[in-house]
């Protein structure tokens, strides 16, 4: 895998909100020339339960006819976790898309539009209760799951916690290794969850388009046994396994079919709890 150094920005002091439900940037990471993360400030108010999202955006160019300026506001899932002070977010850089074209450009001190009314489906309270759970995750996917790794919950509903991540480019990887690479030394977390709770975790990144350890797409390396394999566990069943699907729609829809149709898992909702979830991950 590619060390890729993320160019950080020191927290800058927090300017005076103008926007409508403005938050304050306090840090972005550029991470390959398609990724990028940010920190804002939380609103006092807001709670949320970890793997949820919710829209943020900026103002939009004024309307060429009547002048008008529109917020311009996309669904991001929250990557950090329901106890963290700040707001942590992972995306994608488009060079033609209508807001991240311009959010790739947000450097510390400046303000974004945040809407404080958090949903989700990739929730702990819609899944019954398990022995091990799985992320599934494709590109920007990773992000609800860089909230829920870090989410207390997670560690003490479930013996065992599986991350699989596919993107196409090695440097993809980056944002979530170093995200459960950080798990081991961070004392905070350490110390509510109870130390070495990262020893549950089993990480699976895997390539398609360029070289690395392991290759080839998570559902083809499950069709085939081999994810199971080198895991070291049992391919699902609805006894002990529980699961959350965050990705482009295609991998979603074959992952849907893979649970319901080989593995005899049912979808859940927070409004009827079952054994796995599916959210898209945002991309424009
Ligand atoms: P691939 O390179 O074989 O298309 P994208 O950047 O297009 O959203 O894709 C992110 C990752 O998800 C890529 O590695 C891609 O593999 C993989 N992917 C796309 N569709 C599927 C699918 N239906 N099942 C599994 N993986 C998929």
């Amino acid at each position: 895998m590619n060390e890729i150094a993320p160019v950080t920005d020191a927290a800058a002091p927090k300017a005076t909100p103008t926007l409508p439900d403005a938050q304050t940037v306090t840090e972005v990471k550029h991470w390959t020339d398609r990724l990028f993360s940010f920190r804002v400030t939380r609103p006092a108010s807001l709670r949320f339960r970890s793997g949820e999202f919710v829209m943020i955006g900026l103002m939009n160019d004024p309307d060429p006819k009547t002048g008008k300026v529109k917020p311009l506001l996309r669904a991001y899932s929250i990557a950090s976790p329901s106890w963290d002070e700040e707001m942590e977010f992972y995306s994608i850089k488009v060079q033609d898309g209508p807001l991240t074209s311009k959010l790739q450009h947000i450097k510390v001190g400046d303000e974004i539009i945040l809407r404080p009314k958090p949903v989700g489906t990739l929730v702990h309270d819609a899944l019954i209760p398990g022995k091990r759970i799985w992320f599934f995750a494709t590109g920007t996917g990773f992000a609800p799951f860089a909230s829920l790794l870090r989410e207390p919950q997670t560690y003490e509903d479930y013996d065992e916690v599986i991350i699989t991540h596919t993107c196409r480019e090695a440097g993809e990887l980056q944002y979530g290794h170093d995200l459960i690479e950080s798990l081991k030394t961070d004392e905070l977390l350490n110390e509510l969850i109870g130390d070495g709770f990262w020893k549950k975790i089993k990480y699976y990144p895997t390539t398609t388009r360029e070289e690395s350890p392991k290759m080839g797409r998570i559902t083809d390396l499950m069709r085939s046994g081999e994810a199971f394999e080198d895991l070291g566990v049992p391919p699902l069943n609805p006894e002990s396994d529980r699961a959350m699907i965050c990705g482009n729609l295609a991998f979603n829809l074959e992952l849907k079919d893979l649970f319901e149709n080989t593995y005899g898992l049912e979808e859940g909702a927070n409004s009827k709890p079952a054994h796995f979830v599916v959210e898209k991950a945002f991309l424009d």
